[in-house]
């Protein structure tokens, strides 16, 4: 079997204690941490609406896009589009914009998909990639900024350390923190991590699932936040995206999940992008039988069998 689309890369490997060692100091008011908005600009339109919102009231947002801002968008205009906004604000790489920027044998989408998930499944996704670096190569300009993003990133807010990862402490494309991993438990590993990078809020997005983990290592409150997708349903019969939220005031609206760690709330807030709308721009890319239709429409449509309360985890995971 061919190992595409399943092996991680050597050039996505990072070591944990190289990730927070000079954080940079965050000055807005409030972040976002957009991870996984997969080439829907309908998301975005609204991401931006909710950021001009909470500007009008005063709070100063800042928007950091966590890399897979880049997936259905196989076409020229949608791929200028797509990146010419996000580039905009501040943005990371994820395995997507890594793969569009310097194509790597053997990788395919860079996905480094586990076992559990099916053959077909990897094998559709090594093709949409195919696609959507043929389009990216008419695009040097983007390509070359693309190529220039970094893998991870380390902030100060609110006085907590911030570390902002695309897969895990170790891979761009590292499942890690997973919902998976988490649900097999991974303590040992979390404890490990956060012992390495000295970070208090580890972000990540990569693995399309929705989770928040609380937990104590060596006496200090930790928290894990995945935000799933961005561009895509994440929870049961819901077809909303998510995003990070990082403020030391309340959410704008009502979040889906959050907790509070110190002075700063951490929420998973919904993006309530214009359904119809995205759905003929998916539909003309990706038609009946299409590669993206076959894995990712029931899931656009009606979410996923995640419930609400099943996205929290918590643990003391040491002394
Ligand atoms: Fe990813």
């Amino acid at each position: 079997m061919s190992s595409e689309g399943r092996s991680c890369p050597i050039h996505y490997r990072y070591t944990p204690e190289s990730l927070c060692q000079a954080p940079e100091t965050l000055t807005e008011d409030v972040l976002y941490v957009i991870g996984g908005l997969y080439g829907n600009t309908l998301a975005l339109d609204e991401i931006e609406a909710m950021a001009a919102a909470e500007e009008a009231e005063g709070r100063r947002v800042k928007l950091l896009f966590n890399g897979d801002f880049n997936w259905f968008n196989a076409s020229d205009e949608l791929f200028s589009e797509v990146n010419q906004r996000v580039l905009r604000h501040d943005a990371m790489l994820g395995n997507v914009e890594y793969e569009l920027a310097h194509p790597s044998n053997g990788a395919g989408c860079g996905c480094a998909y586990p076992e559990f998930v099916a053959s077909d499944v990897v094998s559709r996704s090594n093709r949409i990639m195919a696609r959507l670096q043929a389009v990216a190569d008419r695009h040097s300009d983007i390509q070359a900024q693309l190529a220039g993003l970094a893998r991870f990133r380390c902030m100060i807010f609110g006085g907590l350390k911030v570390l902002i990862l695309h897969g895990d402490p170790e891979s761009l494309a590292g499942w890690g923190l997973s919902y998976e991993s988490f649900a097999q438990g991974n303590n040992d590993q979390l404890a490990a991590w956060f012992r390495a990078t000295g970070a208090d809020i580890m972000l990540c997005t990569h693995t399309c699932l929705p989770l928040i983990w609380q937990g104590v290592v060596d006496g200090r409150p930790r928290q894990v936040l995945n935000n799933g997708s961005a561009g895509m349903g994440n929870l049961m019969s819901d077809s909303r995206g998510l995003i990070a939220r990082l403020s030391t005031t309340k959410p704008f609206n009502a979040p889906v999940a959050g907790i509070i760690t110190g002075r700063t709330q951490l929420s998973l807030m919904p993006v309530r992008f214009d359904q119809q709308a995205w759905r003929a721009q998916f539909d003309a890319l990706w038609p009946a039988g299409s590669d993206a239709e076959l894995s990712y429409r029931a899931r656009i449509v009606s979410g996923t069998d995640l419930s609400t309360e099943a996205l929290y985890f918590s643990a003391g995971v040491s002394a």
